[in-house]
Parts: structure tokens; sequence; C-alpha cells
């Protein structure tokens, strides 16, 4: 276990945890000095290549991401997205994870867990891996939205479910659109740091996709905080430009050889 992760670890019940996601070095870098740990999330599909669902990027696409995004992380914890159908079998998962540490340099993976896949857990962790869990609402694996950990019968599966995923050796695990009430009792039942999206303050951190906290993305469910209005800002600055070029007071003197 890297030191990075270590100092994670520490961090539960004392001091939150600080996640966005990145795809792009310029990103990463900017965003590096204020996290602890940067995601290079499989939402790519959705936020970045205009797909449906995040079922169809490949392992390439991500790995040429984290390569950028690599380039500009020097200090925060990176951890790359396994896209779905990467990790189908424990053979598989080992391959293509250890492939992805070695191409991009990252220091841990992030799996999706369903109630079927905890051996990928413990054989990605028995291989020296470093791997994220993520639990409650996982894309690749449901269809339709939903709030999880309602009834008590949802919330006693879903902290079997963490405690499982603990034990088979994850350093971290998301916590997904989970209730407030079920995420509370989670991050108290395990020893590994819960790390929230839509998931309330009771996690021990969160995680955002940073071109929705941008307002990039077009993307503002209730549980995404719009920091910055990046389209009305963009939108400002190419009407500037286009003006000038139509003008012809860009490019000027300035701007010459
Ligand atoms: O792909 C992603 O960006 C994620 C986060 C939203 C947790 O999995």
């Amino acid at each position: 276990m890297n030191k990075k992760i270590r100092n994670i670890i520490k961090k539960k019940g004392k001091i939150k945890i600080v996640c966005l996601t990145a795809y792009s070095k310029n990103i990463g870098k900017i965003i590096d000095k204020y996290c602890d740990l940067i995601l290079v999330g499989d939402s790519m599909a959705n936020v970045l290549y205009g797909m449906k669902n995040t079922h169809k990027i490949d392992l390439e696409t991500i790995e040429n991401h984290s390569k950028a995004v690599r380039l500009g992380v020097k200090k925060s914890l990176l951890v790359v997205d396994m896209p779905k159908g990467s990790y189908k079998n424990p053979r598989e998962a080992k391959i293509n994870a250890k492939s992805l540490i070695k191409k991009t340099g990252c220091d841990a993976v992030k799996i999706e867990n369903n109630y079927a896949n905890l051996n990928i857990v413990s054989s990605l962790y028995n291989s020296g891996i470093n791997v994220m869990g993520h639990i409650g609402f996982t894309p690749q694996f449901k269809k339709n939205f939903k709030i999880e950990g309602v009834t008590s019968n949802q919330q006693l599966k879903l902290i079997n479910q963490a405690k499982k995923i603990e034990l088979a050796g994850a350093f971290s695990i998301v916590l997904e659109c989970i209730s407030k009430k079920t995420s509370k009792k989670i991050t108290e039942s395990i020893r590994i740091p819960t790390i929230g999206i839509g998931s309330s303050e009771e996690c021990d951190g969160q995680i955002l996709v940073t071109d929705d906290i941008l307002g990039l993305s077009g993307f503002y469910p209730k549980f995404v905080k719009k920091y910055i209005n990046s389209e009305k800002l963009i939108k400002k600055a190419v009407k500037r430009y286009s003006n000038d070029v139509k003008s012809k007071k860009f490019p000027s003197k300035k701007n010459s050889f």
C-alpha cells in the first residue's frame, strides 16, 4: 500500500477527503492542489464523448485519458475506473488492471460492485493492486436511476456488501446515491473511508464530476453543486473572438510575426 493511500485511510473520521474527476492533463493539473484523490472516471463516456451511458467506453480510451491526466497530477492519489467488461473474471481483471497501472502510472483502480464480484476485489488485492469499490447506484450494472438504501432490508444488504468489500481488501468505497441514514450506517460500519456522490455529508469524503461543478456538462441533478457557469463564460469569450475575427481586430500587430 503506498503512502498516499495510507494518508487517505488515516483521514477517515477526522478530515473530509476531497475527490474530483479529471479526463485531461490541464484539468488534472489545475485541480491537483485542492484534491486528495483524482479519478479518471468512466463518466467520460457521457460527459466527454456524449454516449448515452458508460457501457461502451473501452479500456484503450480510459488508458489514453489516464496517461494525459497523469502528466498533470503530481500530489493527489490517481485512481482509474475499470470500464464495464474489463473485469469479468479475476484473470481478466488482473491482466487489465496491471496493464492500466503499468501504462498510465496510476496508483489504484476502481471497480463497480454488484453482489457477485467480491472475488475480483480480493484477487486484485492479492496481486498487490490497490482497489477502490463502488456501491449503491452503479451505472455499469443498473439502468434506472433510483436512491439506494431506503428500506431497512436494502440498508442491511448495503452494509453487508460494504463490509465484505473491505474484507476483500479495498482501501475505500464510493457510495453513489445512497440515502443519508444508510450512508451514515455504512460509514460507521467499516474502517476504510467512504466517498460519497449524492450520498450526504455522512460519508468520509465527497466526489463529483468536475465538468458538473464547473457548469460545463449540462447535467445538474440535486446532488451536484454548480460552482461556476463555465458555459456562460466560454460563450462570452467565443463571441468576442468571433466578433474580433469578423471585424479584423484579431489578429492584431501584437499577434503577428
Ligand atoms: O465515473 C465516475 O466519474 C465515477 C464517479 C462519479 C464516482 O464513478
